[in-house]
C-alpha cells in the first residue's frame, strides 16, 4: 500500500505511521467520540447529497467515511484517503467486516496523490491541518472535484477556546521548551495550523474555492471517565503530549511534578459524567468553481 509521499511529508508521515497511530489507538473511544460531535455537526450544516461520490481527506480510522457513507446511500461511493499506512489497513479492515459496499480507502499523500476524482463533495475532519504546503493540497483536492462541488472542513480554533488541550500544553510549558533538536518524527504544521480564520481563507482561496465561509462551532469535550484518565490523554496526544514524546526518557524525572499539576488545573472540569472540557473548532464550507 505504499504512496509517494511529498519529501516535505515524509518526517509527518512517519509520525503518523507510528508514535501518533499508536497513541489515537490508544485514545480511540475519547478521539471518536470528541472529534465525532464536532464532524456530526459540520456534516448537518453541510450535509453531502444521496448519491453523491465523497472523498474523505486524512480519514483515519475511516468512521466519518462509513457515516458518509450513510448519508450518501448505497448509489454513492465513499473514498477515504490518509498518509499512514496503519490506519488506512484497519480502516479497510473495519469497513470490510461491516459489509459496507460502498466504502473503499486508499494511501496518499493529499498534497500530491492521484485522488482519484471526479468527487461531488470532500469532507475532512481534522485531517487538512498537518501538510508542508497546504495551499498545494488544497489546490490538489480542488482539482479533483467536480465544478460546483463542495468542501467541508473541521479544523481546530485558536488553542484559548481549546482548554482540553491548552490548559496541559500551559503547565508543559512552563517545564519544557519545544525542542529544537529530537530523534522523534513530528507530526508537520500541527493541529492547530488552520486555526486563524483570515489565514485559512486565504489558502483556500488562493488554492482556486469559491464562497469561503466558517462557522464556529464550541462543545464540551470528554478527555477521560476521571482526572487519571484526562492526564494520560492530555499528555499523550496534543501539543502537551507532542512535547512529552519529543523529550522521550529525558523528561522522566519531571513527567511525575507535571502529570501532578495538570491533575491539578483539569479539576475544574471533572464531572459526574467525566471530565468535559471546553473544545471550539471552525467548520469550513467551500465550493469549487464552475468551469
Ligand atoms: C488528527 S488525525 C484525524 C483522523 C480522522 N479524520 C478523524 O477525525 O479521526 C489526522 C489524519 O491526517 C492524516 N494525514 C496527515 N498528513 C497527511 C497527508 N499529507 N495526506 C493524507 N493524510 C494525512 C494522518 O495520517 C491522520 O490520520
Amino acid at each position: 500500500m505504499k504512496a509517494e509521499v511529498a519529501p516535505a511529508n515524509e518526517e509527518s508521515t512517519e509520525a503518523w505511521s507510528g508514535p501518533l497511530f499508536e497513541r489515537f489507538v490508544r485514545f480511540r473511544p475519547y478521539v471518536a467520540e470528541g472529534l465525532g460531535q464536532h464532524g456530526e455537526v459540520a456534516m448537518s450544516v453541510h450535509p453531502p447529497r444521496a448519491g453523491d461520490r465523497v472523498l474523505d481527506v486524512g480519514c483515519g480510522f475511516g468512521d466519518t467515511t462509513c457515516r458518509l457513507a450513510g448519508l450518501i446511500g448505497a448509489d454513492g461511493e465513499a473514498v477515504g484517503v490518509d498518509v499512514s499506512e496503519p490506519f488506512v489497513e484497519l480502516a479497510t479492515e473495519e469497513a470490510a467486516g461491516a459489509g459496507l459496499a460502498n466504502v473503499s480507502y486508499r494511501v496518499g499523500d493529499v498534497q500530491i496523490a492521484d485522488l482519484g476524482g471526479p468527487f461531488d463533495y470532500v469532507f475532512s475532519r481534522m485531517g487538512v491541518m498537518f501538510f508542508a504546503n497546504p495551499v498545494q493540497a488544497l489546490r490538489n483536492v480542488r482539482a479533483a472535484m467536480r465544478p460546483g462541488g463542495r468542501a467541508c472542513f473541521v479544523v481546530w480554533r485558536r488553542k484559548l477556546d481549546n482548554g482540553w488541550v491548552h490548559e496541559a500544553e500551559r503547565v508543559v510549558e512552563r517545564y519544557l521548551e519545544h525542542p529544537d533538536e529530537t530523534e522523534e518524527p513530528t507530526c508537520g504544521p500541527g493541529p492547530f495550523s488552520m486555526a486563524d480564520a483570515d489565514v485559512v481563507t486565504e489558502q483556500l482561496a488562493i488554492a482556486g474555492f469559491e464562497s469561503i465561509e466558517l462557522r464556529r462551532s464550541d462543545l464540551p469535550m470528554r478527555m477521560g471517565a476521571d482526572l487519571d484518565g484526562a492526564v494520560d490523554l492530555t499528555m499523550a496526544i496534543g501539543p502537551a503530549g507532542e512535547v512529552l514524546r519529543l523529550w522521550g526518557d529525558r523528561a522522566e524525572e519531571i513527567r511525575p511534578r507535571i502529570a501532578a499539576e495538570i491533575r491539578a488545573v483539569l479539576a475544574q472540569f471533572a464531572t459526574d459524567d467525566g471530565v468535559l472540557a471546553p473544545s471550539s473548532t471552525w467548520i469550513i464550507s467551500a465550493v469549487a468553481p464552475e468551469d
